[in-house]
């Protein structure tokens, strides 16, 4: 087995953090991460809010409980954001998609870098998927309007449990030719 490929079954979405507080320069390393990722035309269409700070982190994991199953976010210790931003293409490409056409797969090329990141830094982390966006966007001042790539739930967590993975057959979903 690579050792990537040990990471990606490593990396799993933490439902249970524990009391110790998150590092800013391990956020920091989990947001370089990102800023690496590979994006459309290089357009790195993206920006990130790192809240660390404890009244933000509590306030947006109220924001992300919009259902029941994410109640767990009240013990997230920090919470990453990941921004649509504005892409550049080239100009070849420019005249023939949309300026935003690659944009949400480069936004979750780059939080998949994130939680990976944040893995080997011992972290456990859990993309939410539904949350009270507007709220969000009040709290941090983010404009109305901005698309959301990922709200990212940080932690330690509190076990080291590697659960065994539930995915299809890769041959049902695979072909050579
Ligand atoms: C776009 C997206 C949204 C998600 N939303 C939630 C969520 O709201 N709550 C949650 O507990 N997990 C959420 N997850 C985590 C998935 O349930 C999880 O990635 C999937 O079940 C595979 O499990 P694993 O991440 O542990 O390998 C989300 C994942 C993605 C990629």
């Amino acid at each position: 087995m690579s050792d990537f490929l040990d990471l990606c079954l490593r990396r799993q979405s933490c439902r249970d953090f524990s009391d110790k507080p998150v590092e800013h320069d391990k956020l920091l390393k989990c947001v370089e991460a990102g800023h690496l990722a590979p994006s459309g035309c290089n357009a790195q269409p993206w920006s990130f809010v790192v809240a660390e700070t404890p009244d933000v982190v509590a306030e947006l994991a109220k924001c992300g409980q919009q259902m029941k199953m994410n109640a767990f976010l009240s013990k997230a210790k920090a919470f990453i954001i990941v921004l649509e931003e504005h892409a550049v293409l080239m100009p070849a490409v420019r005249h023939i998609i949309d300026s935003q056409y690659f944009a949400k797969g480069d936004l979750g090329a780059a939080t998949v870098h994130i939680c990976l990141e944040a893995e080997t830094q011992g972290l456990g982390t859990c993309i939410i998927g539904i949350y009270d966006r507007e709220g969000i966007c009040n709290l941090l001042n983010i404009p109305i309007e901005k698309q959301f790539g990922a709200l990212i739930a940080v932690g330690y967590p509190a076990d080291d449990k590697v659960r065994q993975k539930t995915r299809k057959q890769l041959e049902e979903i695979t072909r050579f030719v």
